[in-house]
């Protein structure tokens, strides 16, 4: 796991686009993964900045709250404020989670589709970010290793961390639809971004620790292709 220490916010964010940058110059027809959360919204910027050509590229989210999707605070809103709407990706290629989830996980793996834009197998390349309970996506603490795409409760804490984005915690989704941990090992490249000193202790467990599904995110020691970029 190769374990990048960035300066500041500014350089997390421009570094990680970078790399979305690259990928999708590389290979337009790419699959990419995409995180919601305040740790990408830098690196959305630096993104619609390069103006790149979206009009190939295949997105799948990692996880939606179970509500009203027009509200502001659902991660499809999100996703068209802060990239979708200001590129020039199609509508029919970016994916949220939906059911039935096989459909959904058929859908990132490219087989049995006749789709010819669906070319590539598999998520290409993942963004993630981590909770500070050490969740990526919604794969809350006792998530299963091997779990898939599926509805989950979301854990209390990440309720009240997520508090902020709304008008009161009881205003919070207690329900979630996310990539399983599995689905998200299947990527062929994986990026986790980390913002703030208040992550620390939480990515270093997950990083450096006993690799236990109590910390989600440590399952990513197991993937022989992830960069992990920090910043304080
Ligand atoms: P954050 O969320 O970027 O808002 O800290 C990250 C996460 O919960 O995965």
């Amino acid at each position: 796991m190769k374990i990048n220490v960035l300066k500041n916010y500014k350089e997390l964010s421009s570094t990680v686009a970078d790399i979305v940058e690259t990928q999708i110059k590389k290979h337009p027809l790419s699959k990419l993964c995409l995180p919601t959360g305040s740790t990408p919204l830098g690196m959305y910027d630096e993104l619609v900045n390069k103006k790149l050509d979206w009009k190939s590229v295949i997105t799948f989210n990692l996880d939606v709250y179970l509500m009203n999707i027009t509200r502001p605070q659902s991660y499809q809103s999100y996703m068209k404020k802060n990239l979708f709407d200001r590129t020039n990706i199609y509508p029919d290629h970016s994916h949220f989670p939906f059911r039935p989830f096989s459909a959904f996980e058929d859908k990132i793996d490219g087989t049995n589709q006749t789709d010819f834009m669906n070319t590539t197998m598999g998520i290409d390349l993942c963004i993630l970010g981590i909770g500070s309970n050490g969740h990526i996506a919604f794969n809350e603490p006792g998530s299963s290793f091997k779990s898939r795409t599926r509805l989950v409760n979301l854990d209390e804490q990440t309720i009240i961390d997520n508090a902020r984005f709304f008008d009161s915690v009881d205003d919070v989704p207690t329900q979630a639809i996310t990539m399983g941990l599995g689905t998200i090992m299947d990527s062929k490249k994986i990026v986790l971004m980390v913002n703030g000193l208040k992550k620390k202790s939480i990515l270093n467990q997950a990083i450096l620790g006993i690799i236990t599904e109590d910390i989600p995110a440590s399952i990513l020691q197991k993937h022989k292709n992830v960069e992990v970029y920090y910043c304080d």
